[in-house]
């Protein structure tokens, strides 16, 4: 497919995080119901459960589950060298869901998708596949922000290869710190690699600047867009980088699966990850041939059934009224933002507004351990994450050990957000600062969470 026509699916495309289009303009659909929308959502059934983890892991819609079941009843099989009826089923099925990721993605063609397990994965196999052709002295641009799925890769890759990681460091408000580009992108730089929303602050990166430095000293530009794929569809043709990575769970779809979209002329100049199976052309006992892309890049019997959850997933997505999501996602994040500001103790780390950010609020609060913390909200049914949030290098620039994370999706509530904010209260008039809590706090060190 050269899918370069109007898009099939009435997808808002304007960019997350920017208040002021997404105030722009009207719409004739229905006013947004949040609580009609989790309805969709049998995960969220459970009384009293105040799910505020989606950063990590966001629920699955009724319509994303009954297509796993379906597929798994009705078209079981492997994909590709199918000779009978139920394998050529699979097979479809499995175009149809790069086709619609394809379109979620706004991408110039179906064969940029390639499918992957995460957006860990996906990093990982641009590392190794591009790494093959950077030489000693090379530059990698990264930030301190970044998800150790965006830093480990090419830590390796450096070790291995004799590059150099270059660091954009971070603003007061834990935003990557643009006016640091000029100096840390020099000529030798070949990539440049960062999130495109941190899972930590829920700064939204300013990606228009960034793709122009990058192009103006050749470097390519890689987006983690782990955390910025649940706020929307996105549109690689607008955001013009080269490479983009996210994850199936975080997307409402299922787990086990996520995809890796590159421009076409530069995955077909990269070499194959993974070997074996279903991505070769020709094979004898001395040598092989590889498959074009994406193909190239799918060695092994791809999770099927989960390309096929996620393809309805975002399907679904597409079918939502992007813009008035935002503005109920601005609604909750101000809300969480001026009760967690009128909480003693509470420092929110991240923007203390709603422009270029996203509905991810992190925090710690005086005398409590970011464990401490979590545990008391999950008894109020609140469901937090609490820890490093796999970005050490970020929460030790930030001075700290650990941070309460709450992540929004479009159907959180004001309930959700008031739970957290009563049952933090609850804890700080209940546990006060006494010195006693705080060196048992400075002990634990047990910080769980990724994501
Ligand atoms: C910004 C960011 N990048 C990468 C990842 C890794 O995603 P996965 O664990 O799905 O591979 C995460 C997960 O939380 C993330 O938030």
């Amino acid at each position: 497919m050269r899918d370069a026509g109007p898009r099939s699916l009435a997808m808002k495309t304007t960019e997350p995080g920017n208040q002021q289009s997404m105030n722009a303009g009207t719409t004739t659909r229905p006013a947004f119901d949040p609580s009609a929308l989790k309805r969709q959502f049998p995960g969220l059934a459970e009384p009293d459960l105040h799910y505020l983890d989606n950063a990590a892991t966001a629920q699955m819609p009724e319509v994303v589950l009954s297509a796993l079941r379906r597929f798994e009843i009705e078209a079981r099989a492997n994909v590709h060298e199918g000779a009978h009826r139920r394998a050529r089923a699979a097979t479809a099925a499995l175009g149809e869901a790069r086709s619609r990721i394809a379109r979620f993605l706004h991408a110039y063609s179906t064969e940029e998708v390639v499918f992957t397990y995460g957006t860990t994965s996906s990093i990982n196999m641009l590392a190794d596949s591009l790494g093959a052709s950077l030489n000693p002295g090379d530059e990698i641009l990264l930030s301190v922000l970044e998800h150790h799925s965006n830093l480990v890769p090419w830590q390796r890759l450096a070790a291995r290869r004799g590059l150099v990681l270059r660091f954009l460091p971070i603003t007061n408000d834990g935003r990557i710190d643009m006016d640091r580009l000029q100096s840390e992108l020099t000529s030798r730089c070949r990539l440049v690699a960062l999130t495109h929303c941190s899972n930590v602050t829920g700064a939204v990166t300013d990606v228009a600047r960034v793709v122009a430095a990058a192009r103006h000293v050749g470097a390519r530009v890689l987006l983690d867009g782990a955390q910025r794929a649940l706020h929307g569809p996105l549109d690689m043709r607008r955001l013009d980088v080269d490479f983009y990575a996210f994850s199936g769970h975080k997307t409402y779809g299922p787990t086990g699966i996520g995809v890796l979209w590159g421009r076409r002329e530069l995955l077909e100049a990269l070499p194959p990850f993974l070997t074996g199976g279903q991505m070769i052309e020709e094979v004898t006992l001395e040598s092989a041939t590889f498959r074009p892309p994406p193909r190239r890049f799918e060695a092994g019997t791809p999770p099927i059934a989960a390309a096929i959850g996620l393809g309805v997933a975002l399907k679904w997505m597409g079918s939502l009224d992007w813009r008035a999501i935002r503005k109920h996602e601005i609604h909750l994040t101000r809300r969480l933002l001026d009760g967690l500001a009128s909480t003693a103790g509470v420092r929110v780390v991240g923007p203390s507004d709603t422009r270029n950010r996203l509905g991810v609020v992190s925090f710690s609060v005086d005398a409590f351990s970011a464990t401490e913390v979590c545990r008391h909200l999950d008894s109020h049914g609140v469901a937090l994450r609490g820890g490093h949030h796999c970005a050490q290098p970020l929460i030790r620039a930030l001075g700290l050990e650990g941070v309460a994370r709450a992540s929004l999706a479009p159907y959180s509530l004001d309930s959700d957000v008031d739970a957290l904010l009563q049952g933090l209260d609850e804890l700080v008039r209940a546990g006060g600062a006494s010195s006693k809590r705080r060196s048992r706090m400075l002990v634990e060190k047990r910080y769980p969470a990724c994501g």
